[in-house]
């Protein structure tokens, strides 16, 4: 089968890691892919948000399965286009995935499916938001509907900050569009997972469990990023706290999408946060997530291709999923500054002798191949080091290992990921991990 994957960061480097070991793939292209990606398949001079050309491309090259990573291209309704040219691809639609592209559309949705959420009111006028964020006890989370590069969140411990978050917003548009109509909502409390599930629109199998390290820096200090850092399976689920979680948070979803005439087929991620009421959803992504994909699919001994293909085709016909009984630990190596300002084009060293170290993959994000071939950065998440190991502690110390074996100029990163799980002497008892 041939196979186009189209991304370019750590999440898409463990996709085409995972597509690659399948024997059913005879050649995997990459649109756009990065550094490490170009070992695993041929990568193209075609951006992720080109739909056009990538069309082009596949048309042309009689590619059987189109794997969509990021949300842009999903949003903005690749799977539509290629799926009314008759080709097959992996990721919803746009309409199923307004549940990322618009927060008010998802809360709505919620709402009617009965899934526990923090409560909240949408305003697209600056002096009606005003009004009731004096209104409200801080903290207040603000949210910008639509899109934002991951920035459209922010926690307001006063009025002040909300004030100026709903400016920012709505009056001044610093996120455009995305940014006309905003949710106002109850500041929750509680530790985060990561729940992903595959889904063919019917047949819903939960991936394992991870959580991710949003924060820039150790402790959960600094700035929220994309995702510092994860690790799986998380220890704050079992099996059945997970099951129980897929039931009350990605079914109903499903369904009522379904109900729509809304057929999500695809991967879908739920963030939720474990508060004393119970597990609420914090906010879906119609994608995997990055870092959690980069600490979940290095587990998953299931070919990953084959599931890809079936939900793709309509028809998730794989009813469980089989998992290496290690756990993983991710660490994301990034350049000082981000997730603000960075500058790039340094070499990277010692990825060799990391990807020689047994059970340690390093996977490329903001990666390229400088003039003279060398590695060198080029993003703010450069790298995300995963390694596995029999128990949480073992992953850790072979991760940490690794990472301190790479250098490049301005490179940072935590210190403490899956460190608050170990704290609490977890152990992998998950009777489905064996
Ligand atoms: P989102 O993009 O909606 O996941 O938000 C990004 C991050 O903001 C989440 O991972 C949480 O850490 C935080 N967050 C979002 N909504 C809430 C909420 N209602 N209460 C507390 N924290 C939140
Ligand atoms: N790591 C969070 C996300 O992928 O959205």
């Amino acid at each position: 089968m041939k196979v186009l994957l189209i991304g370019s960061g750590g999440r898409e480097h463990v996709l085409a890691w995972k597509i690659a070991q399948s024997s059913e793939c005879e050649k995997l292209y990459v649109a756009p892919g990065n550094a490490g990606i170009a070992k695993l398949g041929e990568c193209l001079s075609i951006k992720a948000e080109d739909i056009e050309e990538l069309l082009k491309f596949v048309k042309e090259n009689k590619i059987d399965l189109t794997v969509v990573g990021p949300e842009l291209p999903l949003v903005n309704g690749l799977v539509n286009q290629f799926e009314s040219e008759g080709l097959l691809v992996f990721g919803p639609t746009k309409e199923a995935a307004q549940l990322e592209g618009s927060k008010i559309f998802s809360k709505e949705l919620m709402l009617e499916s009965k899934v526990p959420t923090a409560s909240s009111q949408v305003f697209s006028n600056v002096n009606d938001a005003k009004r009731y964020i004096i209104e409200q006890e801080p903290p207040i989370v603000i949210k910008a509907d639509g899109l934002a590069a991951g920035k459209g969140v922010v926690i307001a411990h006063s009025c002040e900050e909300g004030i100026e978050a709903v400016n920012r917003m709505i009056a001044k548009r610093v996120f455009g569009d995305a940014g006309s109509r905003v949710l106002i909502e109850e500041c929750l409390t509680g530790a985060e997972l990561s729940v992903l599930v595959l889904t063919d629109g019917e047949t819903v199998i939960p991936l394992a469990s991870s959580q991710d390290h949003k924060r820039a820096f150790d402790q959960d200090e600094g700035p929220n990023t994309g995702g510092m850092g994860a690790y799986s399976p998380c220890s704050l689920v079992d099996d059945a706290k997970l099951e129980e979680i897929v039931r009350l948070t990605a079914q109903p979803i499903i369904q009522t999408l379904k109900k729509k005439g809304i057929i999500y087929r695809g991967v879908l991620y739920v963030g939720i946060m474990m508060t004393q009421k119970g597990p609420y959803v914090l906010e879906y992504n119609v994608r995997f997530g990055d870092p959690e994909a980069q600490a979940v699919l290095p587990r998953l001994k299931t070919d990953l291709l084959s599931i890809l293909l079936q939900i793709a085709k309509g028809k998730l016909e794989t009813k469980t999923l089989e998992w290496d009984s290690r756990a993983c630990i991710t660490v994301v190596i990034a350049s000082q500054g981000y997730p603000g300002s960075y500058t790039t084009g340094f070499p990277i060293l010692g990825l060799e002798e990391v990807a020689s170290m047994g059970g340690v993959i390093p996977f490329h994000a903001g990666t390229k191949l400088n003039e003279e071939g060398k590695t060198v950065t080029a993003g703010g998440r450069v790298l995300s080091i995963s390694a596995l190991g029999a128990t949480l502690r073992d992953a850790y110390e072979m991760a940490y290992c690794a990472v301190k074996r790479i250098s490049f100029k301005n490179a940072f990163y935590r210190t403490d990921i899956g460190r608050q799980a170990l704290a609490t002497n977890f152990s992998i008892k998950n009777s489905r991990h064996s």
